[in-house]
C-alpha cells in the first residue's frame, strides 16, 4: 500500500510564494531547510531553500530557485500540468473564486502571469470546476462533485 507524500513546487521568490500559499490556501508552515545534498543539488541547480506546508493532509514542499524563469513554452512540454482541489459545496466554488480575485487586488503578491481564474463550468455530469494560477503562474483546478 503506497500513499501520495507530497507535492513539489519550485518558485522563484520562496518570501512571496509562502505568503500567498498562507493567504489563499491556509497553509501552515512545518519546516525550512537551506542545505541539501549532493543529489538535489544536481536534479535542482540553484535551490536556495525548500519549506514543508500544509493544508489538511496535504503537504507541499515550495523550494526557491533564484534562476528559474517563467517560460510559456515549457507549457507544452510533458509535466503535472494542474492539481486539482474538490470542495464541499458549490457555493464554496465560489467563495474561492472570489477569494482568488480578492488576494490578487490586494496587490500584495507578485504573480509570474495576470491571468484571471475561469468561469464556473458545469458539465453534464453536474460537475463544476474552475481553473486558476498560483503566483508562479501553476494551475489549480477547484470542483465540487455531486454526489449521487
Ligand atoms: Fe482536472
Amino acid at each position: 500500500m503506497i500513499s501520495f507524500h507530497h507535492i513539489a513546487i519550485q518558485t522563484r521568490d520562496l518570501d512571496n510564494c509562502l505568503a500567498w500559499y498562507r493567504d489563499y490556501f491556509g497553509v501552515e508552515e512545518k519546516w525550512t531547510l537551506d542545505e541539501f545534498s549532493p543529489l538535489t543539488l544536481s536534479r535542482l541547480p540553484g535551490i536556495t531553500r525548500l519549506t514543508e506546508v500544509r493544508v489538511g493532509d496535504v503537504r507541499l514542499h515550495l523550494f526557491e530557485r533564484a534562476d528559474l524563469v517563467y517560460d510559456p513554452v515549457a507549457e507544452r512540454a510533458a509535466q503535472f500540468q494542474h492539481v486539482c482541489v474538490a470542495t464541499e459545496s458549490p457555493q464554496e466554488l465560489s467563495v474561492r473564486r472570489d477569494r482568488w480575485i480578492e488576494v490578487f487586488e490586494s496587490k500584495n503578491y507578485a504573480f509570474a502571469r495576470p491571468d484571471q481564474p475561469t468561469e464556473i463550468v458545469v458539465d453534464d455530469e453536474g460537475i463544476q470546476s474552475f481553473y486558476l494560477f498560483d503566483v508562479n503562474g501553476l494551475e489549480f483546478e477547484f470542483t465540487y462533485v455531486p454526489v449521487d
